[in-house]
């Protein structure tokens, strides 16, 4: 799978803290029984690498995706658990490198034009801007589009769920990210009914 053939299938991206590994297949089902297609899990807690096997033996449908990746070594250790493409808040050079080494679909964070003109020097056409709402929201990705055009943008990082139309409505962005759909505190109540409820309203997004 290339980053456009990622981006095709994505829309609106839940961004999940998975705390207990047992969480992860049923997740995973409530994320696809509500129409959701990719999903990225974060490199924030102690099983998030092992969470990725479970999450796509519970539903294989599911493209599974690593984020806040933040030194080299996440990215081989992201790909070595299976995760089919790879997020960062940021981006280093030795991260863009790593990230680049993978051949995996990337979508490294930035937020500002340089940042963005870096990560295209590692091959990256498609982005993370975050954190999105605080850095500009929808009026920096209209504007980011005069210089740089050719960068399709997936914003995240305090974006509600009244916003994503805003942001989707850009042609210049391919999807949004955000915990809303799956957060952390519905995930440890094991709120699945709910969770497939949000990831319904988000796959409405879906093309
Ligand atoms: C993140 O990396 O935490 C994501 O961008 C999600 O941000 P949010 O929790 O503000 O939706």
């Amino acid at each position: 799978m290339n980053t456009e053939e990622l981006l095709a299938q994505a829309s609106v991206i839940p961004v999940l803290e998975v705390v207990s590994l047992s969480d992860a297949a049923p997740l995973a089902r409530a994320l696809a029984d509500g129409g959701l297609r990719v999903v990225e899990l974060t490199l924030r807690t102690d099983c998030a690498l092992e969470a990725v096997a479970e999450m796509k033996s519970a539903a294989p449908e599911l493209i599974v995706g690593m984020g806040t990746l933040r030194q080299a070594e996440d990215a081989e250790k992201s790909a070595k658990a299976g995760a089919e493409f790879l997020v960062t808040p940021g981006a280093t050079a030795s991260l863009l490198k790593a990230l680049a080494d993978t051949g995996l679909p990337t979508l490294p964070g930035v937020a500002t034009a340089s940042e963005a003109m870096t990560a295209m020097e590692y091959g990256f056409n498609a982005q993370k801007f975050f954190p999105a709402e605080l850095s500009g929201g929808v009026a920096w990705v209209k504007s980011i589009k005069g210089p740089l055009a050719d960068i399709m943008w997936c914003p995240s990082g305090g974006i509600a769920e009244d916003k994503v139309a805003e942001y989707m409505a850009l042609d210049n962005v391919a999807c949004v990210g955000g915990s809303w759909i799956a957060s952390r505190s519905a995930i440890s109540g094991k709120d699945w009914a709910g969770i497939t409820e949000n990831a319904r309203r988000a796959a409405a997004f879906n093309t």
